[in-house]
């Protein structure tokens, strides 16, 4: 047996910055509740007609972490790809990843976990690495929100706070069990699935030909729907539980966290874990302010930004967690 390590990492997010005056222009909000409520102050939309999709950002941010893990595209067996917002109901991004990289023709998976997309992705891509099938997988998680958002005042209590963007990692097999991904550690609960959802289109309430007949400009099933405080809740339970799973199975303590990086759904839901683990600021890492919840992408592109910013260490314990829609959540403990 192998343990998986990531190797290289990057992020690509759109050039276009809407702010949170931005969005009190087009409904009901302000920047003051956005901030108390979230800690988010800006996010990014692609600009309708400037090519990006939730697949070419995806490339974008596997190509930066393709160069950064010094291989080559050829070298890559295996894609996933994690989103909520694929660029077409099927397929699924995956198989286009590996036409635009202009990868030989390796499998290609798609995850669908929203907010735990990535977290999901890491764990089966780290399953195949760990059996000796594959030694560098591509796992990419992309989100492209803005196209499908409610941006009046009826649609404001999700709006604000998914942006849009992407992230990539390559893991690739490591040899010494004492490093690299420890063990993943992933949970569902189905019983509230409808609590944070998309219900259109879909093939089960709302078939395509419905909604062609219906045309109906007030029908809420084509927005994200979310029961905020009820997703809050729960929220801060699952994490805390899953990161103490994942702590005990490698016995470990929260003290030899060195670096935390939650899923960023909200300030306030991270700073929560802070204070429960009692870790400083330096060991949690939050870029939620600039970027606003990107959901399969926002753990992918936070790894990058720490690791940028030198925060992520050769030895150093590296916790990945998250929680969303599904429900499901998970965590990752890596040793770097
Ligand atoms: C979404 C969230 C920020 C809302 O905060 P909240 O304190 O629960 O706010 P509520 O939904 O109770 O709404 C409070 C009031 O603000 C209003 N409001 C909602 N969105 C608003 C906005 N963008 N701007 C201004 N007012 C808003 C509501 O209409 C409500 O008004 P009312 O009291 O007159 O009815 C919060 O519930 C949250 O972050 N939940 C978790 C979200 C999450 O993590 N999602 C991703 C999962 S991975």
């Amino acid at each position: 047996m192998y343990n998986s390590k990531i190797i290289g990492l990057g992020h690509y997010v759109p050039d276009n910055v809407v702010t949170n005056d931005d969005l009190s222009k087009v409904m009901d909000t302000n920047d003051a509740w956005i901030q108390e409520r979230t800690g988010i102050k800006e996010r990014r939309h692609v600009v309708s007609g400037d090519g990006d999709t939730t697949t070419t950002m995806g490339v974008k941010a596997a190509k930066i972490a393709i160069e950064r893990a010094g291989i080559d595209k050829d070298d890559i067996d295996f894609i996933v790809f994690a989103t909520l917002s694929p660029d077409y109901y099927f397929p699924g991004p995956g198989v286009l990843v590996q036409r635009d990289l202009g990868i030989k023709t390796v499998g290609a998976l798609d995850v669908r976990n929203q907010c735990s997309g990535f977290v999901y992705a890491i764990s089966v891509a780290d399953q195949y690495i760990k059996t000796g099938m594959y030694k560098n997988i591509l796992v990419i998680g992309s989100e492209l929100h803005s196209h499908g958002l409610d941006m009046t005042t009826r649609g404001r209590g999700v709006s604000v706070i998914f942006g849009d963007g992407a992230g990539a990692a390559i893991l690739s097999r490591e040899e010494d069990n004492s490093k690299g991904i420890l063990s993943t550690h992933l949970h569902s609960e189905g019983q509230h699935a409808e609590e944070l959802s998309l219900i259109a289109p879909g093939m089960g309430k709302r078939w395509v030909n419905d909604i062609i007949a219906d045309n109906d400009p007030n029908d809420e099933s084509y927005y994200p729907y979310m029961n905020g405080q009820f997703v809050f809740k729960n929220a801060v339970v699952r994490f805390s539980e899953v990161i103490i799973e994942g702590l005990e199975k490698n016995k470990l303590k929260s003290t030899d966290i060195d670096l935390l990086v939650p899923h960023q759904a909200n300030l306030r839901i991270s700073q929560f874990i802070q204070k429960k683990f009692q870790l400083t600021d330096d060991q949690v890492f939050n870029n939620i302010m600039k970027y606003g919840n990107t959901t399969a992408a926002s753990i992918p592109i936070a790894l990058t930004e720490a690791w940028e910013e030198g925060k992520v260490k050769d030895g150093d314990l590296v916790v990945l967690a998250a929680f969303g829609s599904g429900f499901t959540w998970g965590s990752v403990i890596i040793r770097w």
